[in-house]
């Protein structure tokens, strides 16, 4: 009797490797392959890496040592996305019991290489590269958030930002044809699911491959699919933040009011030398269309603290930028240099413990700008979709349409779905999160 297939699978990074992975545990699933919890059960030991910040590849290394014990009896070793399309065979050198090494525009060919490997090869790579045209779409999707369906519109990103790896370790941009994406948003609310994501490293670059729709059209007619209550999108770059986005916010009520729009820096000097490819003005014109949006849209950002060279003249311009813009929620991020990116013949500048400091400082004023204006909203009544329960507080959590999280109390013993919605009175308020009660009829 052929002993069974099982696999366990780790996820590391953003929410588009977390969504490749529901990809590969599907495809793994339709080879035969069923996913087990631990390491210890599993005949094939799968990471899906990160190596967006840090020393992340090192991390994967010492994680992959970790479990060298577990090489006995057979278990196969793979490394998936960025970690493994940046090191590349190199993986192989540093740890000879892995036998699988691919990044995720090579992961059309899992099957095939999931053939070989069950055939005995050791190293087997999928490192396909810029050249890549083609996206991973599959109809073997495994969805493991319980409420929230994630669809891939674009992968990959053309922009080479100084800083940013994506570009080498995801290849060139490529979009799924519009037709396609509406098929996928058809079949996720067939299977339950009123809430969709729609991802992107550069979301809005979409450019629809069938040449029938641009990026706002789309948003609108995903939002116009029967059974779908909230649709969001991650992660927007400026460049390609146009005017029709926010009227197709204020045209359909189903588009969720929260952007999502990376500004990295305050300070046009570092922008340039990030090669974002706008001035501290220009980003601010695009947030200007949103404040003049007939709904309240909800703004948030990712920043880079620390740049090569950044001045604390710099510095304090992006801090500024906050109270100007007046963001519900900010990641900020210490500059880490990266292989392979233009910035890498920059010095690397500004000692490590000058990067916390301006760290701390930006969010400390960003905490109390949430302060101030989450407060703003107590008396409010927020249509909520609910997440999760936390039995032991008597809580449910869940999350408004501009993606504040609010955690409430209701006196029905029966603790609602995931994925279902209620109304909820705001009766507090934290820097990062909402309270209430649930409004119940
Ligand atoms: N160092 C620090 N932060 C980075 N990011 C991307 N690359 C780097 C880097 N080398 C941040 C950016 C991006 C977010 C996903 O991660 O802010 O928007
Ligand atoms: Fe990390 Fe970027 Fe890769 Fe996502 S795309 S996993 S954030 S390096």
């Amino acid at each position: 009797m052929a002993t069974e297939k099982t696999f366990y699978l780790e996820t590391f990074g953003c929410q588009m490797n977390a969504h490749d992975s529901e990809k590969v545990i599907g495809t793994l699933q339709q080879q035969g392959y069923r996913q087990v919890e631990s390491e210890e059960d599993a005949g094939l030991i799968l990471y899906n890496t990160c190596s967006i910040r840090d020393k992340a590849e090192q991390k994967v290394f010492h994680r992959l040592n970790d479990y060298k014990k577990l090489q006995k009896a057979g278990k196969r070793f793979g490394v998936l996305g960025c970690v493994a399309q940046q090191e590349g065979e190199k993986i192989f050198e540093r740890a000879p019991y892995v036998s699988l090494v691919s990044g995720s525009a090579s992961y059309r060919r899992l099957p095939e290489m999931l053939e070989r490997l069950e055939a005995g090869e050791t190293r087997i790579t999928g490192l396909d590269d810029r050249a890549t045209e083609e996206t991973f779409e599959t109809e073997f999707t495994a969805r493991q958030n319980p409420y929230r369906g994630y669809i891939t519109i674009i992968e990959g990103c053309d922009k080479f930002c100084a800083y940013c790896v994506v570009p080498y370790t995801r290849g060139k941009e490529r979009s799924r044809s519009s037709s396609s994406v509406l098929a996928e948003a058809r079949r996720i609310v067939d299977q339950g699911y009123s809430e969709i994501q729609l991802l992107g490293q550069n979301v809005n670059s979409y450019r629809d491959p069938e040449g029938k729709l641009s990026f706002a059209d789309l948003l609108a007619a995903v939002g116009q699919v029967e059974g779908i209550r909230r649709v969001r999108f991650t992660t927007s770059h400026p460049r390609d933040f146009t005017p029709d986005i926010v009227a197709a916010i204020d045209a359909v009520p189903t588009l969720c009011d929260h952007v999502h729009l990376p500004v990295q820096s305050g300070s046009s000097n570092v922008l340039k030398r990030m090669a974002r490819e706008y001035t501290r003005e220009w980003y601010l014109e695009r947030i200007s269309w949103m404040k003049a949006a007939k709904r309240p849209i909800s703004l948030s950002t990712d920043i880079i603290v620390g740049f090569p060279s950044e001045t604390e003249d710099d510095f304090i311009q992006t801090m500024d930028l906050l109270a100007e813009v007046q963001y519900d929620c900010v990641f900020g991020f210490k500059y880490s240099a990266r292989p392979n990116t233009p910035a890498l013949v920059m010095i690397d500048s500004i000692p490590e413990a000058e990067k916390s400091l301006r760290l701390q400082r930006l969010l400390d004023r960003q905490r109390e700008i949430q302060r101030v204006n989450y407060s703003k909203q107590i008396g409010e009544v927020l249509e909520v979709m609910v997440e999760g329960v936390n039995p032991a507080r008597g809580q449910i959590a869940g999350r408004s349409t501009q993606n504040k999280s609010v955690n409430f109390t209701m006196s029905s013993p029966i603790a609602p779905a995931p994925g279902s919605y209620l109304m909820v009175k705001i009766t507090g308020a934290f820097p990062n999160s909402l309270v209430g009660v649930a409004i119940e009829s």
